[in-house]
Parts: C-alpha cells; sequence; structure tokens
C-alpha cells in the first residue's frame, strides 16, 4: 500500500468527509475478510477520518456482530459504528409490545429485538415448538426447538402487534406460514383467520409488516449472488395477494437503499464523529457507548460532513441509496458487481474501484 502517502494527508480531516461502508463483499466474503479492508479502516483511524459501516445483514445483537468483525478483520470496531437492516427498527420500541420477530441464525435475532427494548419477542421456533403441525415441514431438529424455542411462551393468549423481518429466513417454510397466518388473523391472533368478506381494504393486513433488507441478491463465497431478504419479501407478498384476492400487501420496508436507513445512519454518523473530536482513542479500544438514537425519518439537523461516500458492492442497495441521498459513492468488485455487469449498471457510482482501499485512496485524493 505504499503507493498511497498517508503523510500527504492532512490530519484532522479539514475536509470533513465520512465514509459509510457496506461489509458483505466490501469487507467481508463468505465469512473471510477481504485483505484490503483492515488496511482500509487503520488508515483511516490514523486520518481521524469518521466512518460507520451499513450493513443490509443482521440477525444479532451490534454487540455481538461488531466483536465478530474486530476479531475478523484485526481492528476495533466500537458496536455504535455499526448499523445493520434492524437497527432502526429500535425506534419503534413504543408502537409495539408484542413482536414476532423472524430471520437470522438460532434465536439470535430475538436477543437483538430484546436488547433495543421490545417488550415481548416471539420467535418462529418458540410458535414451532409449541406446536409443531403448523408447518408440519419444517427442519428445526427436536434439539434446536429445544434450544432457541422459548417454551414458556404462550402464543394463541394474547395477539401479536407486529412482525419485523430482522434477516433472512433459515427455515422458510415455516417461516412463510406464521407470517401469513398472522397477516391474514383476526386481529393478531394467532390461530385464527379473518372474514375476508368483511373487510374493506384487503391490501392491509390484520397487523403491519417490517422487512429490514429488501436485496434480491447478495454475494457470498459461491460464484453466482445469492436470493437475499428481497427474494423472501416477493414470496410473502405474492402469497398474501393470492389468499387475499389483492394485488397489493401493505407493508414497510427499510434497509438500503431505503432513505429512512440513510438518515438513520447519517445521525448516527454525526453522534459518532462528536464523540471521537472529544477522545480518539475511542476507535483503537473497548468502550461502552450510547447511541444518540434518532426517530425513525428524523433528518439530520447541521451535518458537518461536506460529502460523505458510501462504499458498496451492490448497486441496486448501496450506490442507489447513497445516490437518491445526495452522497457520492465507490462501487467495489470485490462482491455483487463484477465488471461483466458493466453494461447492465444503469446506477452510476462517482467511482468504480477494483477494491475498498482503491476506494478511499481515490477518495482522499480527490479531496486533498
Ligand atoms: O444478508 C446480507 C446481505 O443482504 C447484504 O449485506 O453487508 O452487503 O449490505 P451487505
Ligand atoms: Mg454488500
Amino acid at each position: 500500500y505504499s503507493r498511497f502517502h498517508t503523510s500527504a494527508i492532512r490530519r484532522n480531516n479539514p475536509n470533513e468527509i465520512a465514509f459509510v461502508f457496506d461489509i458483505d463483499g466490501v469487507l467481508i466474503r463468505g465469512g473471510q475478510p477481504i485483505p484490503q479492508a483492515k488496511p482500509t479502516l487503520e488508515l483511516l483511524k490514523s486520518l481521524q477520518v469518521p466512518f460507520m459501516l451499513l450493513t443490509n445483514g443482521g440477525g444479532v445483537t451490534e454487540h455481538q456482530r461488531t466483536q465478530y468483525l474486530s476479531k475478523n478483520l484485526g481492528t476495533y470496531l466500537n458496536p455504535i459504528q455499526i448499523v445493520q437492516s434492524h437497527t432502526p427498527f429500535k425506534t419503534l420500541t413504543n408502537a409495539y409490545r408484542r413482536v414476532l420477530v423472524v430471520g437470522g441464525p438460532e434465536d439470535k435475532a430475538r436477543h437483538a429485538a430484546i436488547s433495543y427494548g421490545f417488550q415481548e419477542v416471539v420467535i418462529p421456533a418458540d410458535i414451532v415448538r409449541a406446536d409443531p403441525s403448523i408447518w408440519p415441514f419444517h427442519k428445526y431438529t427436536a434439539e434446536q426447538l429445544d434450544q432457541w424455542g422459548d417454551k414458556s411462551v404462550n402464543v394463541a393468549d394474547k395477539p401479536f402487534d407486529a412482525i419485523f423481518v430482522f434477516n433472512d429466513p433459515r427455515d422458510m417454510g415455516s417461516d412463510l406460514q406464521i407470517i401469513l397466518d398472522l397477516l391474514n388473523s383476526e386481529n393478531g391472533y394467532l390461530g385464527t383467520k379473518r372474514n375476508l368478506e368483511k373487510l374493506e381494504d384487503r391490501s392491509k393486513p390484520a397487523i403491519p409488516i417490517y422487512f429490514s433488507n429488501n436485496d434480491l441478491l447478495w454475494a457470498n463465497e459461491y460464484k453466482l449472488s445469492r436470493l437475499g431478504q428481497g427474494a423472501f419479501r416477493i414470496c410473502v407478498e405474492r402469497l398474501y395477494q393470492e389468499l387475499n384476492e389483492v394485488d397489493k400487501l401493505e407493508d414497510t420496508i427499510i434497509g438500503k437503499p431505503n432513505v429512512l436507513t440513510y438518515d438513520y445512519v447519517h445521525n448516527a454518523l454525526i453522534d459518532w464523529r462528536l464523540k471521537i473530536l472529544a477522545n480518539n482513542d475511542l476507535v483503537y479500544h473497548p468502550q461502552e457507548l450510547t447511541q444518540v438514537v434518532p426517530q425513525l425519518g428524523e433528518k439530520p439537523q447541521n451535518s458537518p460532513f461536506k460529502k460523505v461516500y458510501m462504499i458498496g458492492d451492490n448497486p441496486a442497495s448501496d450506490i442507489q441509496g447513497a445516490n437518491n441521498y445526495g452522497w457520492e459513492s465507490c462501487l467495489v468488485k470485490t462482491g455483487v458487481y463484477q465488471d461483466s455487469d458493466f453494461h447492465n449498471l444503469t446506477v452510476k457510482p462517482t467511482h468504480i474501484v477494483d477494491n475498498v482501499y482503491e476506494a478511499i485512496t481515490t477518495v482522499l485524493k480527490t479531496n486533498q
């Protein structure tokens, strides 16, 4: 990396630029760190340039995710430096009391939802454990249901207030069935069915459903891009339409490229900048910090940044979202996007680069 001379950059970020990094396909791919990730983050730390991670992935707490990333990438990241697909759901804990949380490994999304402050969190494993005939073809083993399913949950005695899809489903069949049961229920009571004839607006489900990302595709170690939560959302919507003889399901979708998610991460980035200006040591050492949580849809006030660069591998999510939001963007070739896709590229990033290190060095040179 010697071709880039850090000394050429004035310290303390006089140009007030900041970076927001996507994770899968930019810093990590299929569980393996992308080699340029560590030097990239370490260079920005040394230059005191603030950065955040913004991923459409999730399923675990921000603490667990940054712990894993810090270890895997070999450089420390604070839990308030990450916005996962479901992090903005933190802002909805007062709106809904009893929620179904879907997706992610084991029962980890339950713990993420509880850490946000949701009062009563039920996951599909609780429901399958209580009555496996709800989806007789489920793929949980008895041990998994025992471990992940909470037997103290009485699934039918109280109504559900909302459904939150935190991450890609791990047992898509049972997740689909349970979600559709609730969308079509009598006021959120599992095991009941509302009367279609009496409905004024069939596109409105019995309880609201929130999807945390809309990625049709994402990149892992397989040679082709894989179907993501966006594909699952299409399945839920299509089945709802069929069952309700209607052409729409009213739902809410956050995550990149949605502006709600960009507002959220922008607010979090402003907060992080203030914290590191007060104490730059935070970028190197674990410290328990409280993020100032903005409201969903709250526009950042007085952003100090002249330019914010989103570094991503997915044109439809990272780049589209940044462009819509008025941010700059760099598209890397280490994930979803490959050179051969160039002719189909409908969104235009500020820069197209080989990898994340080339992204930041190009940007730093441009802003010198
Ligand atoms: O499931 C994760 C995937 O949809 C995208 O993750 O980090 O590339 O936004 P990321
Ligand atoms: Mg990505």
